[in-house]
């Protein structure tokens, strides 16, 4: 079975990449997919976030990077994937996941939405918080990757 984690991404943290790591121990495949989201101004471009997730996933040899648009379902289905992957952190992000999940089943009903509970540890953790410690000059190492700290080390500092 073919798995899709869809999401901004932007930046990858470790608490997607503990959902990543475990969720590849459960399927197949998992696809990491980047969206290209047109009304969202990111911190760093698609290209930018693949290389850094692909940095990130090169010791788990069944998950894969890739960008998309538009609907997930849709890539879904291009992908021939029968799950969508999601990490709930807590109980605020039931309601918006549970709306996507039957938002997505109304579009395909083939698709299933399949809920990881984050590791607690990472249950505050979101790219938000990440950008907005490196934003002031906080370190960030205990919630990012090395490559990702240095991104943003470099990104804030150009700014
Ligand atoms: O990392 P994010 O921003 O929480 O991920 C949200 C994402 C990308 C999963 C969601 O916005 C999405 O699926 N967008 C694509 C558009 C779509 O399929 N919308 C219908 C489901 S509500």
């Amino acid at each position: 079975m073919i798995a899709i984690y869809p999401g901004s991404f932007d930046p990858i943290t470790l608490g997607h990449l503990d959902i990543i790591e475990r969720s590849s121990k459960l399927f197949e495949t998992v696809i990491v997919a980047v969206l290209s989201n047109p009304s969202k101004t990111p911190l760093f471009s698609q290209e930018q976030r693949v290389k850094q997730i692909t940095e990130c996933v090169q010791h788990l040899s069944n998950v894969e990077v890739d960008t998309f648009s538009g609907l997930t379902v849709e890539y879904a289905r291009q992908r021939r994937a029968g799950v969508l992957l999601r990490g709930l952190r807590v109980l605020s992000d039931f309601e918006k996941e549970l709306q996507m999940a039957h938002t997505n089943k109304t579009l395909w009903t083939d698709i299933e939405t399949v809920f990881l509970a984050t590791t607690k540890e990472y249950s505050f953790l979101s790219s938000s918080v990440v950008k907005e410690i490196a934003r002031f000059g906080g370190s960030v190492s205990h919630l990012v990757t090395e490559n990702i700290a240095k991104d943003l080390y470099n990104r804030y500092q150009n700014d």
